[in-house]
């Protein structure tokens, strides 16, 4: 089955193929239109400039992703060339460099396009930015109508769950109790990439939110503990803001917290771990960043001392975030520990939880996305889509709706 992805929730315009057969996931094409120069001179997403910027570039997104898609019947390109004309740009072509047909041509050829390519689309209906989230949802719905195929609904935080299904998952090998390595030349063998065995205890966490989901089987889930306040990203956006390092803070806080030339025991710096031995499985992330606020206020030199700042507060989210996990791992004796979302690209979480699930629980699993499938693509919203499909869950494209708040039930 051949699914068509589309994603913008936030500040990605993004679309994709994959093929699903049995429980394997492959992706023809991944394309992302990623809108962070543009949002990085306001510190974060502007909503309003997030969804003009959306609608400027899904048609040639989606475009792209059926070209490289390579179909053996490929849909003829619906598009019109809407695209902004960027300084020197060749005109026929538009922001992603893909030409496109005019858009009467497919129309005027009296076949239905698309439907020996596609079989279905899947599309994030929310949560996320309403006025994004609507860029998505109307494309899908037009593309299912004109190609009459099946459209489906994905939740956004499924979605990146799913990211834990496609192809093979990196392997972490472990070399000693303190060191794991991640490197290419250890591709794993089908046999040593790790299974997801249900229940799975997914901990997902972005820059929207930060959640302990328990799945018990495909679209199966329950929401153990969620964060009161901040989300684990959104608390690293701030952070680096604090720190004048930039947007996205994630990736800003990681790269400072490299520089560190101390091992992150002897830092001298110390902030709090919000609710690590809390009974429950709430987070909360708001605290920290007020603690960091208060250090650095404190200090007249914190400028000379920013790989130190950010280690520290790498290091307390990632300890919060790993204890969590375990515990309700141990709680719920799940066969399969998953990592997911944005942050799930940040190496420390990565490593930290992976070697503590290895430790302490003994013949669980553990997988986490490939990097380029943690931060929102829609190679995950369509293997949601598929898994979604197989039990014929789609939506009639004419009740398709956007939610901001949607909850993952
Ligand atoms: O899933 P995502 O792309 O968008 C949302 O659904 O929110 O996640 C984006 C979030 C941002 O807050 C970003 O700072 C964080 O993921 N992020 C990271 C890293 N890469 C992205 N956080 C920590 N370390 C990283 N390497
Ligand atoms: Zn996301």
């Amino acid at each position: 089955m051949v699914i068509l992805g589309i994603e913008t929730s936030c500040d990605e315009t993004a679309a994709a193929v994959i093929e699903g057969v049995g429980d394997k996931i492959k992706v023809l094409s991944n394309v992302v239109s990623s809108q962070i120069a543009i949002h990085q001179k306001y510190g974060g997403v502007v909503p309003e400039v997030a969804a003009r910027e959306h609608v400027l570039n899904i048609l040639p997104v989606v475009n792209e992703a059926l070209a490289k898609a390579d179909l053996p019947s490929p849909p003829t390109p619906l598009l019109p060339q809407t695209a902004p004309q960027a300084a020197g740009q060749e005109r026929g072509a538009n922001t992603m460099g893909v030409k496109t047909a005019p858009f009467s041509r497919a129309f005027k050829s009296g076949r239905k396009v698309g439907m020996e390519g596609i079989d279905a689309i899947a599309v994030t209906i929310g949560p996320g930015l309403i006025t994004s989230l609507m860029v998505g949802v109307e494309t899908a719905k037009t593309l299912a109508y004109a190609w009459q195929v099946p459209v489906i609904g994905i939740n956004h935080i499924e979605g990146h769950i799913y990211a834990n299904f496609i192809g093979a998952n990196p392997k972490f090998q472990i070399t000693n109790s303190k060191q794991i390595t991640n490197s290419k030349s250890q591709i794993p063998n089908k046999s040593q990439i790790p299974k997801i065995k249900f229940p799975a205890l997914i901990l997902t966490v972005s820059g929207g939110h930060t959640m302990l989901v328990l799945m018990t089987g495909h679209g199966k889930y329950k929401v153990l503990g969620e964060t009161r306040d901040d989300a684990a990203g959104e608390a690293f956006d701030k952070a680096a803001q604090l720190l004048g390092s930039g947007y996205p803070g994630g990736p800003a806080i990681a790269a400072n917290a490299a520089k560190l030339k101390v091992k992150s025991e002897k830092l001298k710096v110390f902030l709090p771990r919000p609710m690590i031995n809390s009974r429950d499985y709430n987070f909360s992330f708001s605290g920290l960043k007020t603690a960091l606020l208060y250090k650095l206020q404190k200090d007249k030199s914190w400028k000379k001392k920013i790989p130190e700042y950010a280690a520290e507060f790498q290091q307390a989210v990632v300890e919060v975030l790993v204890a969590k996990t375990i515990r309700a791992a141990g709680e719920y004796q799940v066969k399969t520990v998953i990592l997911a979302g944005g942050v799930a690209a940040n190496q420390l979480l990565r490593q930290q939880l992976a070697l503590t699930v290895k430790e302490k629980l003994v013949k669980v699993n553990f997988t986490m996305p490939k990097l380029k499938y943690c931060t929102d693509n829609a190679a995950m919203v369509a293997g949601a889509g598929y898994f979604r499909a197989r039990s014929k869950k789609f939506t009639d494209w004419s009740k398709l709706r956007v939610d901001g708040n949607l909850e993952l039930k």
